[in-house]
């Protein structure tokens, strides 16, 4: 097997993005773009991934950390200045390098190894992926002669009228016979409208020097598509979220109008779940199998069981465990822990609270760094008191406790187990096992009142 090695691409500004976030950092479907061209390449057993990174570095840097090796380019000179820029590392290896730009999120490895094979049959010692589209604008046209062999490739700003009409276009992947591709890139000038070296030069340079150019042409153009704009951004998201919501059915998940449904890479989703319109699943959320996930739901990192059933709700970081009833418009904020068989009803918030097995939460309460035991039934309208406006206090509640509606639990307060606290309590110190707490003022009937202040007539 011939050792193959891949140059990423990752160094240029992305001025057209207008961003303050380098541009191969911007996330498609949750994962920065350079991460899916990465994640690509991997699968194909390279010996080396070798990123060439520029202005954020270190952010890319801090993304893919061990995946790739980096190099940094100093000056954005061009393509060709960039995939120089790993020269030392490369130019003695005997091989194939891939060269790929980080700014391709949707291609795929199945292209990428088919674009190899073709390489090596053709014995070429360079083969271009090209695609054709409808509207090439911005993209390097590939110029073929009337026999229709491969010549160069001219960017859109140094093409001519004739050469802009060319529908067939350079999708910014290759493969190279590693030496001769640094033997050439030696000759690039910068020569041309942007004052800039470009990689594409190489292949007329090989051309001239009679080595075979080979183009291996693909019929999907949206797999090429290069994100220099956010009106592709959008557009690669579009494409992607299709691909990702489609294998998510394919696997026997259930999506209700699946063009609303936003299912970030990663995410995790079980057997005959249904998801309904507008919900939106991010990060390294994962979903049990047989629940339920309606309208509006919005889960950010959230580790839910099997048979949940999740009504309008958002929950962030947080872990679910099986048979578990959620909302309508509850919000579970990072860590908390639900058990199996709990219920969190409407309007309740949770912050860094463990809910026990078999518990109830059923209606406007909140509970913030708080420990709830097993069935447990916390009324309406209770809360934990967590924050005395400098720090964090825990609530303990232990098992079979009943607190009544109203309740405001004054933290740090520990309630311990087979105990009752009367609606309307504020509880300020511990109860002790099977005690039922009152902490409200008594109640008095002033007999008569109000016939003798005339209220009534
Ligand atoms: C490039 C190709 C064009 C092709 C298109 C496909 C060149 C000159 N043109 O154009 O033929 O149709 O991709 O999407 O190569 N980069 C660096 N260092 C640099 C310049 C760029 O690392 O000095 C990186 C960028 O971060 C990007 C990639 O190279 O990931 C491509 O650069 P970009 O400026 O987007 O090239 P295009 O104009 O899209
Ligand atoms: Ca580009």
């Amino acid at each position: 097997m011939t050792n193959q090695y891949a140059v990423v691409l990752a160094a240029g500004q992305g001025t057209r993005m207008k961003s303050k976030l380098y541009k191969v950092l911007h996330p498609v479907c949750g994962k920065p773009m350079v991460e899916h061209v990465v994640e690509q390449i991997e699968s194909l057993n390279m010996n080396e991934i070798i990123t060439i990174v520029g202005h954020g570095a270190e952010k890319v840097k801090e993304r893919l950390v061990d995946r790739s090796k980096f190099v940094m380019q100093e000056e954005q000179l061009g393509t060709a200045h960039a995939v120089l820029q790993a020269k030392s590392l490369l130019e003695n290896k005997e091989g194939v390098t891939l060269v790929i730009c980080g700014d391709t999120p949707l291609i795929q490895d199945t292209t990428i190894e088919a674009l190899m094979k073709y390489h090596h049959e053709k014995r070429a010692k360079a083969t271009i992926l090209t695609t054709t589209i409808e509207d090439p604008t911005g993209y390097g046209r590939i110029i073929r002669d009337d026999l229709g062999i491969v010549g160069k490739i001219v960017e859109e700003k140094d093409a001519s009228e004739q050469e802009k009409r060319v529908t067939e276009i350079n999708t910014g992947t290759y493969c190279f016979d590693n030496q001769v591709l640094f033997d050439a890139l030696s000759k690039v000038s910068n020569d041309n409208a942007q004052g800039e070296y470009y990689l594409p030069d190489v292949i007329k340079i090989l051309k001239d020097a009679d080595e075979v150019v080979a183009a291996y042409r693909i019929d999907d153009f949206e797999e090429s598509l290069g994100v220099n704009d956010r009106i592709a951004l959008a557009e690669a998201g579009k494409i992607m979220r299709k691909r990702i919501n489609e294998k998510h059915m394919r696997a026997g998940v259930t999506l209700a109008n699946p063009e609303s449904i936003y299912i970030d890479a990663g995410v995790v989703i079980g057997q005959d779940t249904v998801i309904e319109s507008n919900v939106t699943l991010r990060g390294k959320t994962t979903i049990g199998e047989d629940c339920i996930i309606t309208s509006g739901t919005d889960c950010t990192n959230a580790e839910i069981g099997d048979r949940v059933w999740i009504r309008t709700s958002e929950i962030e970081d947080s872990k679910v465990g099986n048979d578990v009833q959620i909302g309508p418009y509850a919000h579970l904020r990072p860590e908390s822990d639900i058990h199996d068989h709990v219920k969190i009803g409407n309007y309740v918030e949770t912050k860094k609270a463990v809910v026990g097995e078999g518990t109830k939460l059923p209606h406007f309460i909140y509970m913030g760094d708080a420990e709830i035991g097993k069935n447990v039934n916390v009324g309406c309208g209770s809360i934990s008191v967590n924050y005395d406006g400098k720090n964090k206090h825990k609530t303990i509640i232990g098992d079979n406790v009943f607190i009544g509606c109203n309740s405001n639990l004054i933290a740090p307060v520990t309630i311990h187990s087979n105990t009752y606290v009367a609606a309307g309590s504020t509880i300020t110190e511990d109860v002790p096992e099977e005690a039922l707490a009152i902490a409200r003022t008594r109640q008095t009937n002033k007999e008569g009142y109000m016939s003798k202040m005339n209220f009534v007539k």
